[in-house]
């Protein structure tokens, strides 16, 4: 992660405070009800923690990992007043080896990343592909969602937040030449909303072949 960057998401993640239990976000509510039985999790880009808590509660083994101490550890404290197991690992998502430091897979593994690909780089979203691809086998999954192209105008309540406003089509080409075949997609308002940000997003799942 560029100094910047990192340096922004420690600053707003240090302003969090309470150990109240997060709201998950409306994708893990619906990433979950296509899951069938207990998964290993593996978050990418996981902020606070909420989906990671979330996807604990409802029995899943999760790792979640992100860039910013601040975050992890807010994540942790959160976690650990709530009793919910869920591994937490800071780490720039192009750290070598850094599939390596996740724990051991159960049976099946779900890599998870919310509004995480539109705030990397294109060449992080390659290390984000190649890691999932390091941690999967034939058969588990993907599930991503991110700001596309078409939302590049409108209000954001996060205005500050580093974006880059992602083609879908090209994310999926991306994804199918790391192993991976789309399994839905779709894209619209009203999937994210977030007070007056209504983004406009794309969901997509993806299966490893
Ligand atoms: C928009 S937030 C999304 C947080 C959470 N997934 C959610 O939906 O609420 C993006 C997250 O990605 C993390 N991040 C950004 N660039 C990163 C990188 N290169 N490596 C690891 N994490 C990064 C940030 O610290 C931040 O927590």
């Amino acid at each position: 992660m560029s100094e910047t960057k990192s340096a922004y998401w420690e600053r707003y993640y240090a302003k969090g405070s309470g150990l109240a239990r997060p709201v998950p976000s409306q994708f893990a509510a619906f990433v979950a009800g296509e899951l069938q039985g207990p998964y290993r999790v593996v978050e990418f880009g996981c902020g606070n923690g909420r989906d990671a808590l979330f996807f604990a509660s409802h029995g899943h083994e999760v790792t979640a990992i992100d860039g910013s101490s601040a975050a992890t550890e807010r994540g942790k404290a959160v976690a650990d007043a709530h009793g919910e197991k869920v591994e937490f690992i800071t780490s720039a998502i192009d750290a070598a080896e850094l599939a390596d430091l996740v724990s051991e897979a159960g049976d099946k593994t779900l890599v998870y990343a919310r509004f995480f690909l539109h705030a990397i780089t294109g060449a992080e979203e390659q290390a984000f592909l190649e890691c999932a691809g390091e941690l999967t086998k034939p058969g588990d999954l993907m599930a991503v969602e991110y700001r596309t192209i078409r939302d590049s105008s409108g209000v954001k309540e996060t205005a500050e937040h580093y974006r880059r406003f992602m083609s879908p089509a090209e994310f999926q080409y991306s994804a199918i030449q790391h192993g991976f075949r789309v399994t839905y997609a779709v894209e619209g308002y009203g999937f994210a909303k977030y007070r007056q940000d209504d983004a406009y997003v794309a969901r997509n799942l993806l299966e490893r072949v």
